[in-house]
């Protein structure tokens, strides 16, 4: 085979047929699954201004400094999107979605666009799913939007994650968390990675994160978040746990846990799967209570979360999860000499319009080439069509499956479906 002249950018894929069946099989369970929780889908330009994902997410945050696909046209800068809830609560704001009164409660479905670099369950364009509720504060809420996240995961039969629940509190209590924290890391400081040496003034809780080696020890006994949080995030993270464990939810508490971006306020969680490898982070999310009025709305609180759809396919493989059919047709007419082929071709939307999918040969193949064609698309039934046929008024339907054929005029055999 001659090698390809061109080919997809580093990180990005193409989805093939055969892959794409599964893609609609998730899409479709997540839709239908999306309406039973009351959850209307918001559909967002793939582009967004460079400044609303600098403030919405931070300036500092991995995706912001190093992952952005950017580019200027005349005075416009344009990002391709990293993720979704900044762009969600720039169209709640944009057009006043909370005069819809009660919280809104969006989901969406979608590519998205960072520039890391590419292994297994990482790719520069990938797609979420993911939930947004706005205009809520209640415990209620965080839980229902995890409760939906493991709804999905539980349907599918990956029972076997790992809910990794903590608290970042409100910026009061995560000042003087990183007052501690830093107190802490400070005797150390040049033993740090570089990057953390980095982080230590700016951003001290991403350290938390850490993948480095040498800033293990450090991390291993630092202060934790949790002993830092004020009343009011008390109650909230309690909350939290109570509804969980009412809805027979498990969660395993990580005091460490903090999330990739800026915007998060007290709940923050993970989804792990031990199937994962590497990138093990099914899905993710938390509460931004401030990121509405950061935006140029009123403050308004907010909670969601999103899930990989490469990762979520990787475990179902892994776990040998069937998604969806094998390729196939209803009825595939077989046709000798052009007569036959024009009545096939003019019969094609009587079956069609029955509900019934249907195709014929295009490519002018011998009858025997059209017959295994039928058995290569996984026929149901097919119609043989020749001249003789033709005169009669009478078909050969024949049962692929059961290898077993009747002659029958058309009328009847449209009556079969
Ligand atoms: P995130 O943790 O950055 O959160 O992404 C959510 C999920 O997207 C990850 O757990 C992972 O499964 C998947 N993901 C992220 N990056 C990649 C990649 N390069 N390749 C493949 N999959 C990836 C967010 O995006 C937040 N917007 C979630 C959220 C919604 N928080 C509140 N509301």
């Amino acid at each position: 085979m001659a090698q390809a002249k061109y080919s997809t950018h580093l990180g990005m894929v193409d989805i093939l047929p055969d892959e794409v069946r599964k893609w609609q099989f998730l899409e479709n369970l997540i839709r239908e699954e999306a309406a039973k929780f009351n959850f209307e889908e918001i559909r967002t330009p793939i582009m967004e201004q460079t400044e609303l994902i600098v403030r919405g997410l931070g300036q500092l945050t991995d995706i912001v400094s190093k992952e952005i696909f950017s580019f200027s046209r005349g005075e416009d800068n344009y990002v391709l999107r990293p993720e979704l809830t900044a762009p969600v609560v720039r169209a709640f704001v944009e057009h006043h979605l909370d005069q819809r009164g009660g919280s809104q409660k969006l989901y969406y479905i979608g590519p998205m666009f960072r520039a890391e670099r590419p292994q297994k369950g990482r790719q520069r364009q990938f797609h979420q799913f993911g939930v947004e509720v706005i205009g809520s504060s209640d415990a209620v809420a965080d839980v229902e939007v995890i409760a939906f996240m493991i709804h999905i995961y539980n349907k599918l039969g990956i029972k076997n994650t790992t809910l990794k629940l903590n608290s970042i509190g409100d910026p009061e209590s995560r000042e003087t968390y990183k007052e501690a924290l830093k107190a802490h890391l400070k005797p150390n400081f040049m033993k740090l990675s570089d990057l953390s040496k980095k982080r230590f003034e700016k951003n001290p809780l991403r350290i938390l994160d850490s993948k480095e080696e040498e800033d293990k020890p450090f991390i291993e006994n630092a202060p934790v978040i949790t002993d830092y949080l004020n009343d009011e995030s008390i109650n909230h993270y309690n909350k939290v746990k109570e509804y969980l464990t009412d809805l027979g939810i498990s969660f395993e508490e990580d005091p460490y846990l903090v999330r990739g971006m800026d915007y998060y306020t007290q709940t923050a969680f993970e989804l792990i799967s031990p199937d994962l490898g590497a990138q093990d982070a099914l899905a993710g999310g938390g509460r931004y209570d401030l990121l509405v009025e950061e935006i140029g709305g009123q403050r308004t609180p907010a909670v969601g979360f999103a899930a990989g759809m490469e990762r979520l396919l990787i475990a179902c493989d892994e776990l040998d999860i069937q998604l969806g059919n094998e390729k196939s047709v209803d009825v595939y007419i077989v046709t000798l000499g052009d007569a036959a082929r024009k009545w096939g071709l003019s019969q094609l939307p009587n079956l069609r319009a029955k509900g019934v999918s249907a195709t014929m040969d295009y490519m002018g193949r011998s009858m025997k080439a059209q017959m295994k064609d039928a058995n290569r698309e996984n026929a149901r039934y097919a119609i043989i069509v020749g001249e003789n046929e033709l005169n009669e008024g009478k078909f050969t339907f024949r049962d692929m499956k059961e290898s077993d054929e009747k002659s029958l005029p058309f009328e009847e055999i449209l009556g079969l479906f």
